[in-house]
């Protein structure tokens, strides 16, 4: 029987997974389908009963409910549990087990551009959910400094107390972050700003930026933030948020066939969505 695969959020008529995953289960000659389901924040409860009792194969989680469905859940992965999230959920003999792929498909997707992250100076700006598991991921991927700024800096501060793992870490306030922008190798923007339809928007000034340095944008609409065109302006690599986008796709894909999938194949896909 044909074995069904969804993603479940509030909205979720703009997600993209569907045509990335239906390209792949296609690809790799998989009878499988992926279904967009809208599920509201009071419904979530009873539509993951409904999903145990229908055997779905697996599902993506997406705003909303990446926090709520914790306890709901059968099981937890130890990387989920300490990030506090879940955006992948695999069907195991009838177990719901949760896991996150959304840190580590961000630090895949960099590596892809950036072989090495030995002796980098980090700085993430932001302190969201998605900060958190970047954070989390980035701390065990051999950095030599990973700092964290946030407009709300108790929110940042959280996210340094609360880390399982060890790395050097200082908390900045959003002016600090400006003017010490140059110290950094690496800077991962992860807040809203700049997001449609507020594209003008910036995080942070840029000017003090270091040629040569590499700036990461993890939001993909637009495709190039303001922030990404004054970074190259400024002579840094950019790159945006296609590859977090793509290779959580692929993590949670991989976990779901045991196949990691071509992430090329997928790029090309959500680009052609993307129109
Ligand atoms: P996500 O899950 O995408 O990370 P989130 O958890 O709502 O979303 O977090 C949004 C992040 O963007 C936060 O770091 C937020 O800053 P605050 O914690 O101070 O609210 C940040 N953010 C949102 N709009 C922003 C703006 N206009 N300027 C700077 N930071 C902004």
């Amino acid at each position: 029987m044909k074995k069904l695969f969804a993603v479940i959020g509030d909205p979720i008529a703009h997600s993209m997974s569907p045509v990335m995953h239906n390209d792949l289960f296609q690809a790799y000659e998989i009878d499988a389908y992926y279904q967009p389901l809208h599920v509201k924040r009071e419904d979530l409860e009873v539509a993951i009963k409904g999903l145990k009792a229908i055997g779905i194969a697996g599902f993506n989680v997406t705003v909303p409910h990446k926090e709520a469905i914790i306890p709901l859940l059968d099981e937890l992965d130890p990387l989920a549990k300490s990030i506090g999230a879940v955006n992948t959920v695999v069907n195991e003999n009838g177990k719901l087990i949760g896991f996150n792929t959304d840190g580590s498909g961000y630090v895949r997707g960099l590596l892809e551009e950036l072989p090495s992250l030995q002796d980098k100076k980090v700085l993430v700006i932001g302190a969201g959910g998605a900060a958190r598991g970047i954070y989390f991921t980035m701390a065990q991927a051999g950095v030599v400094q990973l700092d964290i700024s946030n407009r709300t800096v108790s929110k940042a501060n959280v996210i340094v107390s609360e880390c399982p793992f060890d790395v050097q870490s200082e908390v900045l306030n959003m002016d600090e972050a400006e003017k010490n922008l140059g110290q950094y190798d690496l800077i991962i923007q992860t807040t809203l700003a700049g997001m449609a339809p507020n594209i003008q928007e910036l995080p942070i000034s840029i000017q003090h930026l270091k040629a040569g340095s590499f700036v990461s944008d993890i939001i993909y609409n637009p495709l190039e933030t303001t922030f990404l065109q004054e970074a190259k302006k400024n002579g840094a690599d950019i790159q945006n948020g296609l590859n977090m986008f793509v290779f959580q796709g692929a993590l949670a894909f991989e976990k779901w066939t045991g196949i990691f999938p071509d992430t090329k194949r997928m790029r090309k896909i959500v680009l052609s969505q993307l129109g």
